[in-house]
């Protein structure tokens, strides 16, 4: 494989509930991020998979995860962009495409994996998974009146994993000044144009009760 993915896993996470940190959420008697990581290992072209994880879990997770796949394990930062930084500077530099994965997204298909790591092989700087907006959306102000209605056939969701040229995500990490919710808007920033791939409805991102459901019965079927 040519292709390194890094898993930002170091957050505390209070949206499933306090306590747990996210990523180590019970999906059908796994830790989401188990699940997330077996499907990881399963696509071909990942060649090394690095996972952020909370400093004081690095050998819990690095046990939980020996089983499932050959994983690295190293401290995630204070952010999620510090955990991708972190995680960054431990992937193999001859890897020469590097994605970025939520492990939220515990179900996402090896095959969507391997469609945004062809994107990036084929010459593509910087990919991203994307999903049509299904829903009306609308602007509102702090009162929450309505301002707008935004367009939605422009508007895509974003999925992971994200996949960069490495050396794009090395520069967009090193240029960037501000927090970013994903890693995309740190290559905008730079003036990287990013593309789009089909994302799939499968690769959701497990916060809400809800998704836990959902996920469950995706998995029994
Ligand atoms: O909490 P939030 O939704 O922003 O977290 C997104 C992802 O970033 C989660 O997978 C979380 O574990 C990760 N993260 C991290 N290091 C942090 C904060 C969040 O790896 N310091």
């Amino acid at each position: 494989g040519d292709v390194a993915v890094l898993v930002p896993a170091a957050g505390a996470g209070v949206r499933l509930g306090p306590g747990i940190p996210k990523a180590l959420r019970e999906l059908a008697g796994e830790p989401l991020l188990v699940h997330a990581v077996r499907r990881l290992g399963a696509a071909p072209s990942v060649g090394q998979i690095v996972v952020a994880a909370p400093a004081g879990d690095v050998e819990a997770v690095r046990e939980l995860l020996a089983p499932v796949a050959a994983v690295d394990v190293v401290a995630g930062g204070a952010s999620r962009q510090a955990s991708v930084a972190a995680a960054l500077r431990a992937a193999d530099a001859s890897l020469g495409i590097v994605l970025v994965h939520d492990a939220a997204r515990a179900l996402t298909p090896p095959d969507m994996i391997e469609r945004v790591a062809a994107a990036v092989r084929s010459g593509l700087p910087a990919v991203i998974p994307v999903l049509p907006v299904v829903d009306t959306i609308k602007q509102v102000d702090d009162a929450g009146r309505v301002v707008g209605t935004v367009d939605r056939a422009v508007l895509r969701a974003v999925q992971t994993p994200q996949g960069f040229l490495r050396a794009v995500l090395v520069a967009a990490h090193e240029a960037a000044v501000d927090e970013h919710t994903d890693d995309a808007g740190l290559a905008e920033k730079l003036g990287v144009p990013v593309h789009t791939v089909p994302g799939d409805e499968v690769a959701m991102k497990i916060t809400r009760p809800l998704d836990l459901r959902i996920a469950a019965a995706l998995l029994t079927s």
